[in-house]
């Protein structure tokens, strides 16, 4: 099996070179409006935003900054398919503009420009990530009323394109291979997302702190889960707001195909390098998976509640007849092509223990 993974260096508010359609999953991460560090980014986009952020205006440069990712909004109802989901990483911001804090709320905004669109809102999930200590308690301290709640969250907004789920035909391989275990379907599709720092995480070493800050980069297990989620084996997924391609990375560990836009091509260099240990990351995860759904089984069968259902695959046993099909699937080849890599996948051997 082969799966291609573009880069387009360019803006995304334009998604000329993605054809109509051509897109089963969105996931992404757009620069924060009213968070400084993409101050100069949106000012480069509207030059009337550094304008109106001088003139103590804080409400018109939230709206012009939301109108330049509206614009990129507008091109996914095109190149999503009928029923094609958009999951959308976004952080409220606080920000004191003129002498008034005030939170700019990014997530409200953004549900109503979708819901606008046509987009059918699903239920989001709340990632919670501890915020630094030192910057934890904002206002007046010990006495009331002029202290702030500290913003320890963010959001995955979720969105169908249209009204209607998409279909497949009964028993489809691409997607009953692609299903997840019970137990992750329970941790996954939860709302409130407390334990992403910890599991792929200790596997991804391919980049550091100091980058992940610069870039704004999220961990990988967030596109990676979003993937399994909501696509199936050889679909496409598109980050318009691509950064160091953290969501291509993860949609090569799945085996699905990707496509990123990114204005700035510096990130591109940074991509090369984490690809290039791509095959040992992507065996690491389907073997850590393994693993803990085998230290799953072996608890529940000590508790005299064993999975009834002998996966095809792999010796171990599932909850469900629908995990039984499940196919992992390793790297075993990433080659450059003009915009971007072709990646042969073979299937994860049926280890019994990493
Ligand atoms: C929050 S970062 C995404 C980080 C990414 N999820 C990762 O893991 O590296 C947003 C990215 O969007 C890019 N960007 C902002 N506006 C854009 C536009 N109109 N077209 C393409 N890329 C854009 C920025 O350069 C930045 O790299």
């Amino acid at each position: 099996m082969e799966t291609t993974h573009r880069v387009v260096v360019g803006d995304a508010r334009d998604l000329s070179a993605v054809a109509d359609d051509a897109v089963d999953l969105v996931v992404t991460s757009p620069p924060y409006p009213m968070i400084e560090m993409w101050d100069d980014l949106f000012a480069d986009l509207d030059p009337t935003i550094e304008d109106a952020l001088a003139a103590g205006d804080g409400q018109t440069a939230f709206d012009r900054m939301h109108d330049q990712l509206d614009s990129v909004w507008d091109e996914l109802d095109r190149v999503l398919v009928d029923g094609g989901i958009v999951c959308l990483n976004i952080g409220d911001a606080t920000r004191t503009v003129d002498g008034s804090f005030r939170v700019y709320p990014n997530h409200a905004r953004i549900i109503e420009a979708f819901e606008s669109r046509g987009f059918d809102p699903l239920p989001d999930i709340l990632w919670r990530k501890p915020a630094n200590s030192a910057a934890k308690f904002m206002g007046s301290g010990m006495v009331p009323p002029n202290a702030y709640v500290t913003l320890e969250h963010e959001y995955i907004l979720v969105f169908r394109n249209g009204g209607d789920s998409r279909t497949f035909e009964p028993r489809a391989d691409r997607r009953y291979e692609a299903a997840y275990f019970w137990e992750e379907r329970n941790r996954w599709f939860t709302d409130i997302w407390t334990d992403v720092r910890g599991e792929l995480q200790t596997l991804e070493h391919d980049i550091d702190a100091d980058l992940r800050d610069r870039s704004a980069a999220f961990p990988l297990e967030i596109p990676y889960r979003l993937i399994c989620m909501y696509s199936a084996y050889g679909d496409t997924v598109l980050d318009p707001f691509w950064g160091t391609g953290t969501t291509s990375l993860a949609a090569m560990c799945a085996a699905r195909n990707s496509i990123g836009y990114e204005l700035e091509p510096a990130f591109c260099e940074v991509f090369d390098d984490r690809v290039a240990d791509v095959g040992t990351l992507s065996r690491s995860i389907g073997r850590a998976r393994l693993d803990r759904h085998r230290e799953f089984v072996a608890q529940r069968t000590e508790n005299g509640n064993p999975p009834a259902y002998d996966a095809e695959q792999y010796d171990t046993t599932v909850v469900t007849k629908m995990e039984r099909r499940i196919q992992f699937r390793e790297v075993a080849d990433a080659e450059p092509i003009e915009d971007g890599y072709r990646i042969a996948h073979r299937p994860l051997s049926a280890h019994t223990r990493s």
